[in-house]
């Protein structure tokens, strides 16, 4: 297939766009690099000897991404583009809706208008809200307890696709709920590039071991979990694009859900010891007050990918660690090195 890859020179696009190449699909970049790096798609041309179009544009951007797409032939659209940092969310919400919600519904124009009908959208764990159990499957109530306008737009995108399918029964739509995708190519060629103080644990602990940042600050340790810090499912970014690849290649007319994670939770604490494992280097840290949203435990049941995707997470913790501190030796300052 000819997929259009939004948000394609992102962590996670970078990442899709290798295993789409290396499944045979051909694959169109757009993205506005508002958030990203064209670093990301040479080296993703350089690994998979394929050459990758690139179409820079805000797809939320309604005129622009229209006329950008004018020309552009696809089968399919996986769509990772949008905006993801849950505290800036909180303080730019109009920003966030904006970007968020308009980028999909411009794709959804687009594919509608061109009988394009299968698509993958980047969802999260986060639409789960306050887990009322864990693990969590698909079955999990949604939009409940949520904190943040981020999470609220990854909500508001699966209802925006179920009226789209609703008013377009051949459309074919899969939503893809991530835990906490981690890690980077084992070649250590394309990896995670947050701009600024990273939000997420592991690419400040990478941070950490590289000497760009001198501690790790513990957000709580008196949850209710073997060591009292965070648990989460931390999933390993090539099977995160090894989903999206087994999905793309099932989709039929309907909406279905599925979480991408590996079943297994990680502390805080857990993560730490294997990233100093890996790197063989101190990750020196002070335990802090809990940050303001956070939950005790977030683990994924992933038991309907694996069944109804052929898909299961094969790279562990010690993987994921490993991967990110050769993305990291060799990148400190990540694609601007
Ligand atoms: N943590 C620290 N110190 C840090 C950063 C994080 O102790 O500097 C802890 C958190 O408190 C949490 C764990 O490490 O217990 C993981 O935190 P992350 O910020 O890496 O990830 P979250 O689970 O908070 O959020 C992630 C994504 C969101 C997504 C959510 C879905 O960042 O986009 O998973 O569950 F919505």
């Amino acid at each position: 297939m000819r997929v259009l890859l939004t948000g394609g020179a992102g962590y996670i696009g970078s990442h899709t766009a290798l295993v789409l190449l290396d499944h045979g699909h051909e694959v169109v970049v757009l993205d506005d690099f508002s958030n990203s790096s064209r670093e990301a798609v040479r080296r993703v041309e350089e690994l998979s000897g394929s050459r990758v179009p690139v179409i820079e544009v805000d797809l939320a951007d309604r005129e622009r991404a229209l006329a950008a797409l004018a020309d552009v032939e696809f089968d399919a659209a996986i769509h990772c583009a949008g905006l993801k940092a849950v505290g800036e969310s909180v303080a730019q919400p109009s920003r966030y809706y904006r970007v968020n919600l308009d980028s999909t519904l411009t794709l959804l124009d687009v594919m509608r208008e061109r009988g394009v009908s299968k698509l993958v959208f980047s969802s999260s764990a986060t639409v789960y809200g306050d887990p009322a159990y864990v693990p969590q499957d698909e079955q999990h109530q949604v939009g409940v307890g949520l904190t943040n306008p981020y999470g609220w737009s990854k909500f508001m995108n699966e209802q925006i696709i179920r009226d789209a399918q609703a008013a377009w029964p051949e459309l074919g739509a899969v939503l893809l709920r991530y835990f906490n995708p981690v890690g980077a190519h084992p070649s250590g060629r394309i990896g995670e590039d947050p701009s600024g103080i990273p939000n997420n644990l592991m690419p400040f602990i990478a941070q950490v071991a590289v000497g760009v940042r001198e501690r790790l600050s513990v957000f709580g340790d008196t949850y209710p979990t073997p060591d009292g810090t965070g648990v989460r499912d931390y999933i390993h970014v090539m099977d995160l694009a090894e989903g999206h690849v087994a999905a793309l290649e099932r989709i039929e007319a309907g909406v279905v859900s599925y979480n991408l994670g590996s079943g297994t939770g990680s502390s805080v604490l857990d993560v730490v010891s294997a990233f100093e494992a890996a790197s063989g280097r101190p990750i020196p840290y002070d335990v802090v007050p809990p940050r303001p949203g956070d939950v005790a435990e977030v683990v994924a049941n992933p038991a309907k990918a694996n069944t109804e995707l052929d898909w299961r997470t094969t790279r562990s913790l010690a993987d994921a660690c490993r991967d990110t501190w050769a993305w990291q030796s060799a990148n400190p300052s990540g694609y601007g090195a």
